[in-house]
């Protein structure tokens, strides 16, 4: 039977490729997201994927969302957290609660997701975990305090899981995009987006093919000997 794989934020931008991807590698896709209902639906209706709307970021809402999905269609063995915000602004100018969105969001959902499916996945002795990092966790980046924290932090978190899933069979990556073109980096005001994309050595921004090409390969069942590691994918911007 297929491997069942939820795509955190699965519905739009690199994740609606990274699930569609997963699908075109003959897994059971599962694609969550947080409140566009329209995109989730027309996105489902096109890929005959099931959608789930939950909050990442609420402990509550992931584990009630797992065991539906548990129940509806199967225990989950390959996850890949993508789901994440920014909510940018100087230090000065950051409240605190913008910092608790992001680092909620980004990386508390880690937390959510993969607490709730290893168990599975280690009494399996099988389990593939994505977490989609940034560019801006390893190299920082102006006003993004909570999100260069919070992709940071994903790194750290990879790699301490990945110790704790490899001799049960689960590998534990992370990728770290480059620039994309998705809605996140559409919001980039015009001309700071011309100095990003001249500052990338392929000369162009990413596509979500990209990134979801890394994560098919990280989730093939016989890649097993890869774990704990970062994925860079960034066109050469930052070479970590
Ligand atoms: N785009 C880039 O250049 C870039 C670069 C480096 C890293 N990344 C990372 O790559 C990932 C995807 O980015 P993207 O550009 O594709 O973002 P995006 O186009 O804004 O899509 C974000 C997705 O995450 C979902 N989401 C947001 N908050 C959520 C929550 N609390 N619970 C559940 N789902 C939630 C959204 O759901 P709705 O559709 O309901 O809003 C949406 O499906 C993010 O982790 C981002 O930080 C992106």
């Amino acid at each position: 039977m297929a491997r069942v794989a939820l795509v955190t934020g699965g519905t739009r931008g690199i994740g609606e490729e990274i699930s569609r991807a997963l699908q075109r590698a003959g897994r059971t896709v599962v694609a969550t997201y947080a409140s566009n209902d329209k995109a989730a639906e027309a996105f489902s209706k096109e890929t005959g994927i099931r959608v789930y709307k939950f909050d990442a970021a609420n402990f509550e809402e992931c584990s009630a969302a797992v065991t539906k999905i548990t129940a509806e269609v199967g225990p989950i063995e390959i996850l890949v957290n993508n789901a994440g915000i920014t909510r940018d602004g100087t230090l000065q100018k950051m409240s605190r609660d913008m910092w608790d969105a992001v680092i909620d969001t980004n990386l508390g959902s880690c937390y959510n997701l993969c607490k709730l499916t290893f168990e599975h996945m280690r009494n399996s002795k099988f389990g593939r975990i994505v977490n989609i990092g940034s560019i801006n966790g390893q190299a920082g980046q102006y006003g993004q305090v909570n999100y260069a924290a919070a992709k940071s932090g994903i790194h750290g978190f990879t790699k301490a899981l990945a110790l704790e899933g490899a001799r049960f069979g689960i590998t534990v990556n992370a990728i770290a995009p480059g620039y994309v073109d998705t809605e996140m980096v559409r919001a980039v005001p015009p001309d700071v987006l011309v100095k990003i994309v001249a500052r990338i050595p392929v000369g162009r921004l990413g596509k979500p093919g990209d990134i979801s090409r890394g994560v098919v390969f990280l989730t093939d069942d016989d890649c097993d000997f890869v774990t704990g590691s970062t994925l860079s994918i960034n066109g050469g911007q930052h070479m970590y």
